[in-house]
């Protein structure tokens, strides 16, 4: 029995220093330590062994049998390392391989200019509100004192959802929904989408972008309107921007106005960009009419107050010497990648 049991330790030594590989390991283990294994009968039958020998034996049994738990358990380690050795070894990193190329994307143009025109009022004290493209007629023009059948409908090329309803030809109906929620003083800006039935081509586009502006306090004057717009197109196009106001005539506003500013590609001695005469037009605005603001529930005679409208896409393209709005909607990567 004593030689049968060092046989069995020598022969597992013996193998175990050949084995390569965990599972074979693993094999080995339950052969000779398992339920089944051999190690484990002759400890189980140890009752049919002579009383005297039994002591010597069980401690014999057990001795190897531990033995060959510590030999299994640094095999195994011994195997890991070597493996693990291996696998630095293989996986070692060139750093002077070439990396992998991840295109960086860019702003839209529209994005990069809308951006700017954001902060410039923000630091004003502007809020910025959004609102809906899909709108009523009475907010795009009834209450902006466009009546049904008022020649100033023709000028804005609308399309109709419904009689009612209609894709917004400004965002000025926002001056109307935000005056009928809040009650002044009133400083926003509303960025948005607004669309035209326009034949396309190198001004015109059916879709455009504008930025409504609103504010309402008490005591507000024409001289305000002039101060915050000539501060705004300092700040946009740079500080020895000059501006100038130009009569004009909205519905919404009384009076009205239309500003320019002297051109930032030639500084004002004409060229391409403004078509020789120095100047180009910036924006729409005027004192809002009083009819305006006692249909939003706001009293006139305490209340007074500037509205302004400018387009976005033509402000981009003069600021970049984009001579078409196609460029600003068709997407094309190689001239959107200039940006
Ligand atoms: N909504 C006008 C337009 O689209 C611009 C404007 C806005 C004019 C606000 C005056 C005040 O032409």
């Amino acid at each position: 029995m004593k030689e049968r049991l060092n046989e069995i330790l020598n022969e597992a030594l013996d193998v175990l220093d050949r084995l390569e590989d965990i599972d074979a390991i693993e094999v080995l283990r339950v052969k000779l330590l398992g339920r089944k294994g051999e190690l484990t009968q002759i400890l189980k039958g140890m009752s049919a062994i002579n009383p005297n020998e039994r002591p010597i034996i069980g401690e014999l049994a057990n001795r190897i049998r531990n033995n060959i738990e510590n030999k299994l358990k640094e095999r195994i380690s011994f195997v890991e390392q070597r493996l693990l050795a291996k696998r630095l070894k293989e996986e070692t990193l060139d750093v002077t391989l070439p990396g992998k190329f991840f295109g960086r994307g860019s702003l839209h143009p529209l994005s990069i200019v809308l951006n700017e025109i954001k902060d410039i009022f923000l630091s004003m004290g502007f809020s910025i509100t959004e609102g809906p493209e899909i709108e009523l007629d009475y907010y795009n023009f009834e209450a902006l004192n466009i009546p049904k059948n008022h020649p100033a409908r023709d000028s804005q090329d609308t399309f109709y959802i419904t009689e009612n309803i209609l894709l917004r030809t400004h965002t000025s109906p926002m001056q109307v929904r935000v005056m009928e929620n809040q009650k002044p003083p009133i400083r926003i800006i509303v960025p948005g989408r607004v669309y035209r039935s326009d034949a396309v081509d190198a001004t015109h586009s059916p879709i455009f972008h504008q930025v409504e502006g609103l504010l309402i306090e008490k005591n507000v004057s024409m001289g305000d309107l002039k101060a915050v717009l000539d501060a705004f197109a300092k700040e946009l196009f740079g500080p020895a921007t000059r501006t100038k106001f130009r009569p004009h005539h909205f519905q919404f506003t009384e009076p009205s106005a239309e500003m320019d500013a002297s051109c930032s590609s030639c500084g004002g001695s004409g060229c391409r960009i403004c078509s020789y005469t120095g100047w180009i037009e910036i924006l729409g605005a005027g004192m809002v009419h009083p009819k305006v603001l006692r249909g939003c529930g706001i009293d006139p005679d305490e209340y007074s107050g500037f509205a302004f409208g400018m387009g976005v896409d033509r402000i981009t393209n003069l600021k970049y010497g984009i001579d078409d709005i196609r460029l600003l909607f068709e997407n094309d990567i190689r001239f959107l990648k200039q940006f």
